[in-house]
């Protein structure tokens, strides 16, 4: 191990996390009695310019008054290039700041962007007399902030996970698509020639470089890399599949677009029970290998050691968390 010793963020659940648009108040009781465990409200994207204002005091009022049991509770503010971003600090900050847990900020493309709402967030929450500290998620979804993951990462004691904003990534890396979080035929490979002639085609994931990237970033950092959206909500087999991938490179969760994707999400994102016994197993079996002075012994025909500790650590914590 490293001298260095990673801090890691608040341990909160996040296998799913629900996107509800700040100006569609009349979706705010469903999400809240949904199975979501984190869910932004949202005032970027999915909310029209002329609706800013109105979704910002829809919020404000949700958060005060709505009963949202023990989710975790984000605001998606604008852009900092957006004069709408100062305003939805200071609004919900001020007026909905005891309920709010995160703030996600969307399309952050340096160190200096975090430090610039920290600095906001911070004097709001002094004058306010708050005591609990609003995290910080954030959304690596331009190329600028994908080549400045690492410094984003580190850039504030609030940061809490790192978002892959797989759409307006594609938009900023000029992407030749126009799907959300799909594949796409393009990215494949030919094989050679196989024995009858023909050849296979291999579909390719267009987007793994960039989530690989970013779980380095988070993890190196303490944080929780949580993959985006998948826009195709008629396509669960397809959703599932985004997921897993998610899942085996070390994300802890995946944005839910719509409803139907938060079941499917929380699923995935937990380990099978199969994976939990699997992995105490290896840990009874170190234990009696270091009682016997083995440093590696073999399970089921396989190599484990003391790495095999480690990831069979990880499963089994993440079991432990989402039981208790
Ligand atoms: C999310 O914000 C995305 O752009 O995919
Ligand atoms: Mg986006």
């Amino acid at each position: 191990m490293s001298f260095h010793v990673i801090q890691q963020a608040p341990a909160r659940l996040n296998r799913s996390e629900l996107a509800v648009p700040g100006s569609a108040p009349q979706m705010f009781e469903k999400a809240a009695q949904s199975d979501a465990d984190v869910i932004f409200l949202d005032l970027e994207d999915a909310v029209a310019p002329d609706d800013k204002a109105q979704a910002r005091k829809n919020i404000i009022k949700a958060l005060n008054e709505m009963d949202w049991g023990k989710k975790t509770m984000s605001v998606r503010i604008n852009g900092l290039d957006t004069h709408y971003m100062y305003r939805d600090v200071v609004d919900v900050v001020e007026q909905a700041g005891e309920r709010l847990d995160l703030i996600m900020i969307p399309k952050v493309g340096t160190a200096a962007d975090v430090y610039a709402v920290d600095m906001i967030v911070t004097q709001i929450e002094d004058a306010m007399g708050y005591r609990k500290r609003i995290g910080f998620e954030h959304i690596i979804e331009t190329a600028l902030g994908m080549q400045n993951v690492s410094e984003i990462a580190a850039a504030s004691k609030r940061n809490e996970s790192l978002h892959f904003g797989v759409a307006d990534y594609a938009a900023s890396t000029r992407a030749r698509t126009t799907i959300i979080g799909g594949v796409n035929p393009d990215y494949s490979i030919l094989t050679d020639p196989l024995v009858d002639g023909s050849r296979a085609v291999h579909w390719g994931d267009m987007w793994h470089y960039a989530l690989a990237r970013m779980v380095v970033a988070a993890r190196a950092n303490g944080l929780r890399p949580v993959d985006g959206p998948f826009g195709d909500f008629s396509d669960p087999e397809g959703y599932r599949a985004a997921a897993r991938r998610a899942a085996v490179l070390g994300c802890e969760g995946k944005w839910a677009i719509h409803p139907s994707q938060i079941a499917m999400a929380n699923e995935v994102m937990s380990p099978s029970e199969a994976e939990v016994t699997r992995a105490k197993r290896i840990l009874e079996a170190m234990e009696k290998a270091a009682a016997e002075g083995k440093g590696a012994v073999s399970l089921d025909g396989r190599l484990i050691d003391y790495a095999s500790i480690r990831q069979a650590e990880v499963l089994v914590q993440k079991a432990r968390q989402i039981a208790g």
